[in-house]
């Protein structure tokens, strides 16, 4: 067994290195939540030797990940959660499924999966095929490490649509009732179903809860070689999953998108990647959030 290295000396850095290597050396139960994006199937030569991603079939990618997934359940605390975002691969013009395909193996090994929600990319490029619609959409797959997990729905909470002043139901609260009552008084005064879902769908003051598609374009920082993560999409997963204070963690930091959401956020993070220059352009990111707040 790898020899363990107390957190506080991973927190908020950039470690280069293998995804596994690395997180073997990390402490048991040190990690709130975790927002990755895994190097796709076949997708991008990342011109490491370490690379995850151009192994020769989706069997031998699925297992890798799965054996990295296994050692993060381990340092993921017992109400921690994952986050991962996954796109698939057409080969010879057959999809070859393989969010799902690591989806399964995970939730095999162990992970308890809550939610497949769909990233729409409402500025996604456009493609020349003619035999299939165009893809503009990845996963974004939410798992927990157990049954009792922290999850902050009101952090995430997004604007009504039905009861708006436009909708032909602006009639609101009078549909439930007596105009401008609640749940517990009028005639639908002890409706448990209405007060545990459709109260709170129509009138909860931060918003409805949360749905699984997220229409958030795509990222403008164009220093890597690679797409990457809106701040947005990552700070839905943070807001929900990691307490104020609490570490997140991504295996595949890439130019650290995660790590400067969780900074932004006031939480910690630990980013890890194989490759020195995207740490590099990863810490320099960092270096110049930090140096905009402080300005
Ligand atoms: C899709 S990119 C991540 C982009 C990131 N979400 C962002 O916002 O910039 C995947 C990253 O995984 C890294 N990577 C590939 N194999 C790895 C491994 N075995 N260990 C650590 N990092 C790895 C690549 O260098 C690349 O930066």
């Amino acid at each position: 067994m790898a020899s363990r290295i107390k957190t506080a000396s991973f927190l908020d850095q950039f470690v280069c290195g293998d995804a596994i290597e690395i997180t073997k050396s990390l402490p048991t139960e040190c990690v709130d939540t975790i927002v990755t994006s895994p190097p796709y199937f076949q997708q991008r030569d990342y011109g490491s030797q370490l690379q995850i991603g151009q192994e020769l079939s989706p069997a031998a990618y699925v297992q890798r990940l799965t054996e990295l997934f296994s050692e993060l359940q381990r340092v993921v605390k017992s109400t921690g959660s994952l986050w991962m975002v996954i796109g698939d691969k057409y080969v010879n013009g057959e999809l070859l499924g393989m969010p799902w395909r690591v989806c399964l193996a995970l939730k095999d090994s162990g992970w308890i999966l809550r939610s497949d929600c769909i990233w729409h990319k409402p500025n996604a490029m456009p493609s020349s095929v003619k035999t299939r619609p165009t893809t503009d959409h990845e996963y974004i797959f939410f798992f927990s490490k157990s049954k009792d997990y922290f999850y902050d729905a009101d952090a995430i909470r997004e604007p009504h649509v039905t009861f708006s002043e436009k909708s032909k139901m602006k009639g609101g609260r009078g549909h439930f009732g007596k105009r401008g009552g609640t749940p517990e008084k009028g005639k639908n005064g002890g409706d448990n179903n209405l007060h545990d879902s459709r109260w709170d769908q129509a009138f909860h003051p931060k918003g409805r809860n949360k749905r699984t598609v997220w229409s958030i374009s795509l990222s403008k920082f164009r220093q890597a070689h690679f797409a990457v993560f809106p701040e947005s999409l990552v700070a839905n997963c943070i807001n929900a999953t990691c307490p104020i204070g609490g570490v997140v963690l991504d295996p595949f930091s890439g130019a650290g998108t995660t790590a400067v959401t969780a900074q932004k956020l006031n939480r910690h993070f630990i980013a890890i990647d194989c490759v020195q220059d995207y740490c590099d352009i990863a810490k320099a990111r960092l270096d110049a959030a930090n140096l905009k707040a402080s300005a």
